[in-house]
């Protein structure tokens, strides 16, 4: 399966895409997580994307088209794959379309995670990762067990650069400027998928489940998925 998970910054993407990934045994690719990576590992790329990521900007299609190429390469992408965060923009979705094709390969479907711009803000600001292992928490909806340490690895928790309230602001305008365009060229193909992403994680979790047992088992196929289709 190919499956891209879509929607506004803070949508809870990245909580459901990492879970559903492992569920599934597939390729988890989220853009996002590698430039911050980048970032702190000093690496020519992190500091050609530092500028973007910390102002709330896109990073360059072509950067962004290249690091997925890359990552595509690792073996367990020919199991499945779900892409979180990208594409963001029309040229990276065509670029993403021809990157499957080379391989012989199709989108299955594009889960779409509607949430109100509050629920967004209110989620962003609570935020806390692990600098360790990349774990995400909610100081309110997913407290970790002792403040400041990961549950998983007693890690330190720390609020993302891009998550403070002028950032996030200009993280929404960005992705407004480009969301009608990608849901547009998304439902042209019948592939999105509505996701209520307002509800709690566990409500949004069946939801998601739900949606990914409706994929069909071959690839590419897209004939047998049920899907509803958005007003
Ligand atoms: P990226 O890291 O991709 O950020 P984003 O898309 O803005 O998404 P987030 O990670 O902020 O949100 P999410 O939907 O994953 O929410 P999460 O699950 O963490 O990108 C960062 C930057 O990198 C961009 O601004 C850009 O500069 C650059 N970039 C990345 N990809 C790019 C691309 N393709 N092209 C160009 N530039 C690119 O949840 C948020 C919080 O809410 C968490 O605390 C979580 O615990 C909590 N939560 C989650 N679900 C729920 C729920 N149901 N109820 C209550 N709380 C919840």
């Amino acid at each position: 399966m190919r499956v891209v998970f879509l929607g506004p910054p803070g949508a809870g993407k990245g909580t459901q895409a990492k879970q559903e990934a492992e569920r599934l045994r597939v390729l988890y690719i989220a853009t996002g997580d590698e430039l911050r990576k980048a970032i702190s590992a000093g690496t020519p790329l992190g500091q050609k994307v530092r500028r973007y990521t910390t102002s709330g900007q896109l990073v360059p299609d072509g950067v962004i088209i290249d690091l997925v190429r890359e990552l595509l390469t690792q073996p367990q992408g020919r199991d499945g794959v779900i892409f979180d965060g990208f594409p963001r923009t029309l040229p990276q979705a065509e670029a993403l379309d021809a990157l499957l094709r080379e391989r012989g390969e199709a989108l299955d479907a594009v889960l779409y995670f509607d949430v109100p711009a509050e629920t967004v803000v209110e989620r962003l600001s609570g935020r806390r990762v692990c600098r360790a292992c990349g774990a995400t928490y909610h100081i309110q909806y997913i407290p970790p067990k002792v403040a400041g340490k990961c549950d998983r690895c007693g890690g330190e928790l720390y609020q993302r650069d891009d998550d403070r309230a002028e950032t996030v602001r200009e993280r929404l305008r960005v992705y407004a400027a480009q969301a009608a365009g990608l849901l547009d060229y998304y439902r042209a193909q019948d592939l999105l998928v509505p996701i209520q992403g307002g509800r709690s994680i566990e409500e949004v979790r069946g939801e998601v489940q739900a949606a990914m047992a409706r994929l069909p088992a071959g690839r590419g196929d897209r004939g047998t998925v049920a899907r509803q289709r958005l007003p």
